[in-house]
């Protein structure tokens, strides 16, 4: 049976495995601070109204990055303005590449200096708070011969594991070195002249799915990534748009291989906005007494609708319409009502859909009447935070009745929440779920550590305020 708040020590009680010589420090609920926001407090406010949520976030980076070694032009448009893509895009800058200023609403142009066009840079490059800007940079950067490159991040970033990055791409001839031998950053990479090889993962990782392919662009002979599950296919997609010679197979394209040579020429870009921020209004909605939420504009690709099919099978009233292909990618609308929920399990090869989206998950099952349980998750300990850990201890403030476990979580729900003291503990989505739960608690509730949302939402609050107005 879920644990009640009392029965759960105050200090993590799974140890984060992938990182063996450093530990995921866990910042407790702390004093007032600049970030703080108060919530909750207007009365019973619903949520209604029409929301264009930011442009997805794996896209962006991934349009800043292949548009840089491409040859030519590439104009995107729809990029996130938010500080992960701004890191990208400033790595970027530091080698050379043309990015014009990245503002909401307007084009960005990134000028390509083609494959092995990135100049050595004369400092570090500060990958800020973006796992996915260092994991992708290790790819791009691990084949520039002659070149010598560091790596850093913030404080979150540098406890992040990258060895597994780091050793498929040391099985093509990468020299890459860092503390924990290799794992955490700082990072140094010496640019070396890399050979093709077939690599199978351990973890279904589109981030290091995506490192080993950019790396396979310039290795000699064939280069083939075998997942255990599929992973996110934005890189996949994106590269055939720009004119790589990628083949995919296996099982539900399990096996992606890069046959080198090709040169990849600059094009338009059209960003879609991002499931995993349209996943905060969704639960939103779903749990919010008389609330309807329209998401324009949403992508839809299917190896990231994990959110949607669990809300579906929760009994959601969920509606997708407007369905289109836009450069490459399925793009629709989605609008979500206020209804009974029943609980969910999730685990295996639905993970890597929603693996961003179980932290905003877990405030919904708090919202069902009976047990959800999420397993085979393990992954999120190892997210911008402890994501496992921070949810529970936070949503056990807020009175939920859940108990952690090694790789996931058992949630009681329908026992209501009630407002509290909590902290987003710097990580953007636990922010967000944070205040979709403090939208059905009792009282008010006070997060501290509100600004995270920025990373991936910078207009999260200003949304939250028109759908309550
Ligand atoms: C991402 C992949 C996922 C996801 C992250 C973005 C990407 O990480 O959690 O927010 O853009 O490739 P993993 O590759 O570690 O699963």
């Amino acid at each position: 049976m879920p644990a009640t708040a009392s029965s759960v020590p105050s200090s993590p009680r799974f140890k984060i495995q992938a990182l063996a010589c450093g530990s995921m420090a866990v910042a407790a609920a702390g004093s007032l601070h600049a970030g703080a926001r108060v919530l909750g407090d207007r009365g019973a406010a619903s949520l209604r109204g029409i929301v264009r949520v930011p442009g997805d976030k794996s896209i962006s980076h991934r349009a800043l990055l292949f548009g840089a070694i491409a040859i030519g032009e590439t104009a995107i448009e729809g990029l996130l303005p938010a500080e992960d893509p701004l890191s990208t895009a400033a790595c970027l800058r530091a080698m050379g590449v043309g990015v014009s200023p990245i503002v909401a609403g307007q084009t960005v142009r990134v000028e390509g200096v083609g494959l092995d066009g990135l100049q050595e840079p004369e400092s570090v490059l500060d990958c800020g708070n973006s796992g996915t800007t260092m994991r992708l940079m290790l790819g791009l950067l691990a084949g520039r011969v002659g070149r010598h490159f560091v790596l850093d991040g913030d404080r979150s970033l540098r406890r992040r594991p990258m060895r597994r990055v780091g050793q498929p791409l040391a099985l093509m001839g990468a020299s890459i070195r860092g503390r924990c031998a290799g794992n955490l950053a700082p990072l140094a990479i010496e640019g070396q002249d890399l050979h093709g090889a077939v690599i199978g993962t351990p973890i279904a990782s589109a981030q290091v799915k995506s490192a080993i392919l950019l790396a396979a662009l310039t290795a000699r002979g064939n280069t083939t990534v075998i997942e255990p599950a599929r992973s996110r296919d934005h890189s996949e997609r994106m590269l055939q748009a720009f004119g790589a010679d990628l083949a995919i197979g296996g099982d539900s394209g399990r096996h992606v291989t890069v046959h080198p040579g090709a040169q990849l020429h600059g094009r338009p870009v059209v960003v879609p906005g991002d499931i995993s921020s349209a996943a905060f209004w969704l639960v939103a909605a779903a749990i919010t007494p008389g609330a309807e939420i329209t998401l324009e504009n949403v992508g839809l690709n299917p190896t990231r609708t994990g959110i949607l099919d669990v809300l579906e099978q929760m009994g959601a009233s969920i509606e997708r319409f407007n369905l289109r292909e836009v450069a490459g990618e399925p793009v629709g609308d989605l609008r979500a009502r206020h209804g009974p929920l029943r609980p969910f399990t999730i685990a295996g090869d639905l993970i890597p859909r929603l693996v961003d989206e179980i932290p905003v998950l877990a405030v919904a099952a708090c919202c069902a009447e009976g047990i959800s349980r999420v397993g085979d998750a393990a992954e999120l300990r190892i997210k911008e935070t402890d994501r496992l850990a921070v949810m529970a201890r936070q949503l056990l403030a807020m009175g939920a009745r859940l108990e952690e476990t090694p790789d996931g979580l058992t949630i009681e729900g329908g026992q209501g929440l009630r407002g509290a003291e909590v902290d987003s503990e710097s990580d953007h989505r636990v922010a967000m779920s944070l205040a979709v739960a403090a939208q059905i608690a009792v009282g008010s509730t006070l997060l501290q550590g509100s600004e995270a949302a920025a990373v991936s939402y910078p207009g999260f609050w200003d949304d939250l305020a028109r759908l309550q107005a």
